[in-house]
């Protein structure tokens, strides 16, 4: 299994692109399957995710073709609405085959995803949300079943928290049944307006996505067309913690500003300097890093997947910081990863981090448990003393591209060990 070796101490400077984003390319290329023809994604990262969809959609019987950062799927040859364990079990976000599959096919029988590393992340409002489509559901042997005989019906669907895979499911569901659906609580992160704009250009009635509540007037059927994933806001957040953890300079070319204001300002808040333009952003971190308390949040609040990177910053700043992690019960593994580095953290209540800044980080052997903490590793050993040595790098290869290859071009002394 790979390792990324780190020497740490180098100042980031220079600049870096901001490839697709992960979670706004997933949807997307299960929006595929309410299409019978060819669907054209661009701007698609190059990700271990993306490969794992993709591979689920050849099974259900898409035809999928890769070019540069594009995909093309052909969903007009797909005749199986069984998504396998064994490809479920890779990727919670394949539950994102299930409303697109009973909405065109009105069966579809999905592995129940497990828990997870960062909590145990149920399902239950999804199912409730097909049900209120008209769905019957099922669960059997490890295997949620939906059925609807005359197929999916327009509805009203209430999220008790807004749940962001769920919202896609139900919107994409949405798109074909029969009447108006309403999502209410729905979330309103940009990778939900992404979705809703792309099955708009196919022929969707979508209007709301962005704010709590989205309304779908159901459509016949979707065309094939070509669509760009946006840019990563967590990608673009963790470059953004790096350079200010590193006191570099870098600007991040590609990105989208507005998506991540939470960031920008809990950056500036920690004595960045931050400066935007409309798809670039420069920081320039400063040796001074005052400590900040973070909330986890739906957005637009400050985003759960960028609560490791923030921490691995806190630890090197000046004073005490709180983080409360309030969309997972149990994401702060990193935690006794950056303990081992030196850093100053006591977690209570489960939820909660009291980081106490120490002057230095050193450099240890490390495990990443999943994606974000990885990337919290990456950031640690930039910021330590001497060398770092993270294992389990496979679950950055699921949502970073090239990452060692960027920092690379930033100045870091950092490489992949096969
Ligand atoms: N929840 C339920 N029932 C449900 C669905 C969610 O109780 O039916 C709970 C979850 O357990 C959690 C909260 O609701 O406490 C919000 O979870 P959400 O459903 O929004 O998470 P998700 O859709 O499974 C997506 C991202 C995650 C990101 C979260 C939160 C994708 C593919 N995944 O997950 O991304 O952390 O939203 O923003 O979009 C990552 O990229 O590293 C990652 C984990």
């Amino acid at each position: 299994m790979d390792k990324i070796q780190i020497n740490g101490g180098q100042k980031l400077e220079g600049e870096v692109s901001i490839s697709g984003a992960k979670n706004a390319a997933l949807p997307l290329i299960a929006s595929s399957i309410l299409v019978n023809g060819k669907t054209t994604f661009t701007n698609v990262p190059n990700l271990m995710d993306i490969r794992s969809i993709r591979l689920l959609l050849e099974d259900l019987g898409a035809d999928c073709e890769n070019g540069d950062h594009t995909l093309t799927v052909d969903g007009a040859g797909i005749n199986k609405i069984e998504a396998e364990y064994d490809l479920v079990r890779k990727m919670r976000a394949s539950i994102l085959v299930l409303g697109p599959l009973v909405a065109r096919f009105r069966h579809a029988k999905v592995s129940m995803p497990g828990g997870c590393a960062i909590g145990a992340r149920p399902v239950n409002m999804h199912l409730t949300g097909l049900e209120a489509l008209g769905a019957t559901i099922s669960i059997e042997h490890g295997y949620i079943e939906a059925r609807t005989e005359e197929g999916l019906t327009g509805g009203e669907i209430y999220f008790d928290i807004p749940t962001v895979t769920g919202t896609e499911n139900l919107m994409m569901a949405a798109a074909l049944a029969k009447g108006t659906s309403v999502i209410r609580n729905a979330a309103r992160e940009p990778e939900i307006v992404c979705l809703a704009e792309a099955l708009n250009k196919m022929g969707a009635k979508i209007a709301g996505a962005g704010t709590a509540i989205i309304t779908i007037e159901g459509v016949e059927k979707l065309n094939p067309v070509e669509i760009r994933v946006i840019p990563d806001r967590i990608e673009t957040g963790t470059f953004m913690v790096a350079a200010a953890a590193t006191g570099g300079d870098v600007t991040i070319n590609g990105c989208v500003p507005d998506h991540i204001g939470g960031i920008i300002s809990k950056l500036k808040a920690s004595g960045a300097e931050v400066e935007t333009a409309e798809d670039r952003i420069r920081v320039k971190g400063t040796s001074d890093i005052r400590s900040i308390d973070i909330k986890t949040l739906p957005y637009p609040g400050f985003p759960t997947d960028m609560q490791a990177q923030f921490m691995a910053l806190m630890t090197v700043a000046k004073g005490n910081s709180v983080i409360h992690e309030s969309i997972f019960e149990n994401r702060f593994i990193h935690a006794n990863e950056l303990l081992r580095m030196g850093a100053d953290i006591s977690i209570s209540n489960g939820n909660y981090a009291m980081v106490r800044g120490v002057e230095r980080l050193q450099g240890a052997p490390v495990m990443a448990s999943d994606l974000r903490a990885s990337a919290s590793l990456v950031i640690a050993g930039l910021v330590a003393e001497g060398t770092t040595l993270i294992s389990r790098v496979y679950h950055m290869d699921r949502g970073y591209e090239a990452i060692e290859k960027k920092f690379q071009a930033l100045g870091a002394d950092i490489e992949r060990i096969k």
